[in-house]
């Protein structure tokens, strides 16, 4: 890896460009795509044994790791506790010895995450750790490391660690669901040829969204406000593009879960607030769709992003929309992270922010 910008204008955007190509080397490390199965690694976590998972991390790892609890409890039927790592490690849950910990970290120096490790490690727990800095503290302290292999990252915001997280989640969540018995050898198979095609859905994304994006990120420059909705594995996503456009823009976003609109940000909807609704045609669309008409009917715009099928299933008028591939729904989580990191990043951009060094925030955080 060449630590340089090559033809790119800042670190974030070539780190997003080299989606594609990273999530491929990390598909690759846990899966045998001739055999459609997850490689069975040297060191594991025998998945058949533990009664449940405990996940910790910090921001957008832990992000990924809320992805990664829908993937365990669904294909696995594994239970998952997860909580960010600075409440985890004071929060003085009962742990129980025969579950198993595992730790999302880019850097693998992060100090609530490191100390959440310690503290299920002094209870007993098998750890594992998804890191992508294999010499980092975390690495070295975890029973079995799970690396992701995305490369050098260097801009603040994550975003390929982030993709290859998932990439290594899925194939822990496929793996888990095996020794379970929860998944067929012809449901892994299924799954793991979905997998297969991640890396060329992400560049055929990234070479289709960007005219789209940039038009928008013009409009959600000149806002305060923007609001962020998702159902299902797109909640955790609405966070995540909620927490990427304020860390590197600087407008206030929130995200929430479709269902609480009512229960509160609702009140907040006007003309001047837009509403980004994540929403692949998947079993929570029509869910999710009716939120929407919550929003459309009190004035609030509308910016959709789903897929074919949800685009014509749809006729509300909509600030923008932004049409995916239709994908199964363990894809589903990596390929809507691309345009939430490119609607940060161009609007970042047209604020004229510093994209890779935003203001007050550091890429590793070292203190508690
Ligand atoms: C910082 C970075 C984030 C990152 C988080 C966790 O806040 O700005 O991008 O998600 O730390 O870092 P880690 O290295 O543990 O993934």
């Amino acid at each position: 890896y060449m630590i340089d910008k090559g033809n790119h204008r800042h670190f974030m955007e070539k780190e997003i460009h080299e989606q594609s190509e990273v999530v491929s080397h990390t598909l690759s490390h846990y899966i045998d795509f001739i055999e459609n199965k997850v490689r069975k690694p040297a060191e594991e976590i025998d998945f058949s044994s533990v009664s449940s998972l405990a996940i910790s991390a910090c921001g957008t790892a832990y992000l990924a790791g809320l992805v990664g609890k829908y993937w365990f409890e669904r294909l696995a039927r594994l239970p998952v506790e997860i909580d960010v790592a600075s409440e985890f490690r004071y929060r003085e849950m009962p742990l129980n010895p025969t579950s198993a910990a595992l730790f999302i970290s880019q850097s693998g120096e992060t100090a609530d995450t490191l100390a959440s490790l310690r503290y299920c490690k002094d209870a007993g727990l098998k750890i594992g750790a998804i890191v992508n800095a294999p010499e980092s503290t975390i690495a070295r302290e975890a029973d079995v490391v799970f690396p992701t292999l995305a490369g050098p990252e260097i801009g603040v915001a994550s975003t390929k660690a982030f993709t290859c997280q998932l990439a290594v989640l899925a194939s822990l969540a496929i793996q888990a669901g095996r020794a379970r018995g929860t998944l067929s050898g012809e449901e892994e198979a299924a799954l793991v040829r979905n997998l297969a095609e991640t890396p060329r859905l992400i560049a055929n994304v990234l070479n289709t969204i960007q005219p789209s994006i940039e038009l928008l990120a013009r409009e959600l420059s000149k806002c305060r406000d923007v609001l962020y909705l998702g159902r299902g594995t797109s909640y955790p996503l609405a966070l995540e593009g909620a927490l990427k456009l304020k860390e590197i823009s600087y407008i206030h976003a929130e995200g929430y879960a479709a269902g609480e609109l009512k229960h509160g940000p609702i009140a907040l909807i006007d003309e001047n607030m837009p509403v980004i609704v994540i929403a692949p045609f998947d079993r929570f669309f029509e869910k999710t769709v009716s939120n929407m008409q919550e929003v459309a009917a009190r004035g609030g715009r509308i910016i959709f992003i789903t897929d074919e099928r949800g685009a014509a299933a749809t006729k509300l008028e909509t600030m923008a929309t932004i049409v995916l591939p239709a994908v199964d729904e363990i894809i589903a989580p990596v390929l809507y992270a691309l345009p939430i990191q490119l609607i940060a990043y161009h609007t970042a951009v047209f604020m004229g922010t510093d994209v890779d060094q935003p203001r007050n925030l550091a890429k590793s955080v070292t203190v508690e």
